[in-house]
């Protein structure tokens, strides 16, 4: 009877380490995987933000939101609603225990889920820190959500199709380079 309950503790143990393997390699793998976690250094996070002429009234959304730097920032010096889009789990609990610990909760939250399945609708301003061919995955819901007047800020990597209104190079380590489009005057 013992032997039996080991086997089935045993097989209990193997079946959920499959299934959470096999989830992280679906996450990794998922063709909805836009790239990695690289968190965009502060003194580009301030000009991207800058850049973007955020007011009080803006919507900011930060899609692939990492730790929520972006979003913290445009709640806290801008004053702005600001939401993130993550799809990494331990990211989004870390972005909003910090969003707590900074008593932001009534402005800044954090949407966890893929870009491709959110309603972009209410951004004013979107931030975004893929690379190229990523964003030319998500122009097409960029074009459909997006109203006109809307900023597209982008760190490092352009939008092709799209004509930037203002490129910007910072450094910060190494050379960054935002791209600034603004909805109705990017083609
Ligand atoms: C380069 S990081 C940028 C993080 C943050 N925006 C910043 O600038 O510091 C890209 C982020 O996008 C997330 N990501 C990748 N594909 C995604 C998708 N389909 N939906 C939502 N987030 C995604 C990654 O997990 C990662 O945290």
């Amino acid at each position: 009877m013992a032997r039996r309950t080991n086997t089935m503790r045993t097989l209990s143990i193997a079946l959920l380490t499959a299934s959470v393997a096999a989830s992280a390699f679906a996450q990794k793998f998922s063709p909805e995987n836009l790239g990695p976690s690289i968190p965009t250094p502060e003194p580009v996070v301030e000009r991207m933000l800058a850049l973007a002429h955020i007011k009080t009234a803006d919507v900011v959304y930060d899609l692939g939101s990492g730790d929520g730097r972006i979003v913290i920032e445009a709640a806290q010096k801008y004053g702005a609603r600001a939401v993130g889009v993550e799809v990494v789990p331990d990211l989004c609990r870390k972005a909003e225990a910090r969003i707590k610990s900074l008593g932001l909760e009534e402005r800044a939250s954090i949407v966890e889920g893929s870009v491709f399945h959110v309603d972009l609708s209410p951004a004013t301003v979107v931030t975004l820190y893929f690379m190229t061919t990523s964003n030319e995955r998500l122009r097409p819901n960029l074009e459909k959500y997006l109203k006109p007047g809307t900023r597209v800020i982008s760190n490092q990597f352009p939008i092709k199709g799209w004509k930037p209104v203002t490129v910007e190079h910072v450094k910060a380590g190494m050379d960054y380079t935002i791209y600034v489009y603004e909805i109705g005057r990017e083609k």
